[in-house]
């Protein structure tokens, strides 16, 4: 591993304009108590079995983390309508089927339309999927012609390929397919769906997106864009429950960074969802906000306000003082099967606080009955752990990419049922 100082300066120089500078040094980590993952986060109850772990804390925690951090999950939609657009039964070289979805939601005031692309093995029996939000439009996902493409995208920059107007562009046609090894993940027996996140909610970055979010169908006033991102799963959710080759029983939230947070959400806060792989998701995703290492709640809340409750703000620095920390926030999948992944370079997402968070969360699972849970050795450079939950840490940076799909499948293919 490279030596971890070498890291840090690199991450520090991208600055969170105004915040002060990110924590990369072990030996700083305030030594703040965690609250326990059994408690309520008063601390006034602590649950002793599973059944008073369910009924008693998991609705205290649910409600801290919407009212606190997230912000409330929209509500089902009045209406939804499910379209298949395109569909093929000779995809990937024959050996997928290839579903796009046209999902339209519709509500107090108004509807909105957005495009589920989904492959799914040829097999006899409904597969298991995963599904995921995407950073770049669906057809940045994979190189096939067939992709349908958004119609408004962020302007950004990728591969030195410049988007302004917000046009979508082909140049962007398998950019990233290196996050999406659709081929592998079919041949592992898993289909896998997604949809642009920016159909869901715009990631402006620097303004708000909510006036051209699907908040703007409902009546009620509502904000936070990983709360409208996780409600975005849940749709390709119902969706897929309209699919009969795939298993809609057997469906895994998986998500990348912000994405990554947004999956560890719809797990969380959508009971159906099978399963969640959190991927080097950091900051108000897996990592532990207590060890203030890497990204914090003040840097989070200054440059992303608009992806939570405003309320998140008032704990800016005063991490120690949350009633609840993200290991709360992983138990709430439980005792459904967890994945979190990390990279041994990304430090501004704090990996040894994601490792120690789901070792924290593990406690719920064991309240379930599960025995096979990991300890500090696990937190090791490609030696993934493959129990009742998961972990791994890539060596490298940032980013999904096959290794880690490997990993999500080897986990999924063992915590899953095996047929519906
Ligand atoms: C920024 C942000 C992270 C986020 C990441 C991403 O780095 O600070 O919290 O996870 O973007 O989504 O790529």
């Amino acid at each position: 591993m490279k030596p971890i100082a070498i890291c840090a300066i690199a991450l520090a120089a991208l600055p969170v304009l105004g915040a002060p500078a990110a924590n990369y040094d072990e030996s700083k980590v305030p030594d703040a108590p965690l609250p326990d993952a059994l408690a309520v986060p008063d601390g006034s109850f602590k649950a002793s079995g599973a059944i008073e772990w369910e009924s008693r804390v998991r609705p205290k925690i649910a409600e801290f983390f919407e009212s606190e951090v997230y912000g409330r999950r929209p509500p089902r939609p009045k209406r939804q309508i499910f379209e298949i657009v395109e569909s093929s039964d000779n995809a990937l070289g024959g050996k997928a089927l290839r579903r796009q979805i046209k999902i339209t939601v519709a509500d107090a005031r108004g509807e909105k339309s957005f495009i589920m692309l989904l492959y799914l093995p040829k097999s006899p029996d409904p597969a298991p999927v995963f599904v995921g939000l995407n950073f770049m439009g669906n057809h940045a996902t994979a190189g096939d012609p067939e992709i349908i493409m958004p119609e408004w995208v962020r302007n950004t920059s990728l591969g030195g390929i410049k988007i302004s107007g917000n046009r979508p562009t082909e140049k962007y046609r398998g950019l990233q397919s290196r996050r999406w090894p659709y081929e592998k993940i079919i041949s592992r027996g898993f289909g896998a769906a997604t949809i642009y996140y920016c159909d869901i909610y715009p990631d402006l970055e620097k303004a708000d997106g909510a006036p051209q979010s699907v908040y703007s169908i409902f009546k009620e006033p509502m904000n936070g864009a990983i709360a409208a991102w996780s409600w975005g799963l849940s749709r390709a959710l119902d969706a897929l429950e309209t699919v009969p080759q795939a298993d809609a029983k057997r469906v895994v939230a998986v998500g990348h960074s912000r994405l990554g947070k947004t999956a560890l959400h719809a797990a969380a806060f959508d009971r159906r969802f099978a399963g969640a792989v959190s991927n080097d998701s950091g900051c108000m995703g897996a990592a532990l906000s207590r060890r203030q290492f890497g990204e914090t709640v003040e840097a989070i809340t200054r440059q992303f306000p608009f992806w939570f409750s405003p309320n998140l703000r008032k704990w800016a620095g005063r991490e120690a003082e949350m009633p609840a920390d993200q290991h709360q926030m992983l138990a709430l999948v439980a005792p459904r099967p967890l994945y979190v992944a990390s990279a041994s370079e990304d430090l501004w997402a704090d990996p040894r606080g994601e490792f120690l968070s789901l070792a924290e969360a593990s406690k719920v699972y064991a309240l379930f009955g599960a025995k096979n849970l990991p300890s500090e050795e696990n937190f090791a450079i490609e030696k993934p752990f493959i129990g009742d939950v998961g972990y791994h840490m890539r060596k490298g940076k940032h980013d999904m990419v096959e290794y880690d799909w490997e990993n999500f499948c080897d986990f999924f293919s063992k915590a899953l049922p095996q047929t519906r």
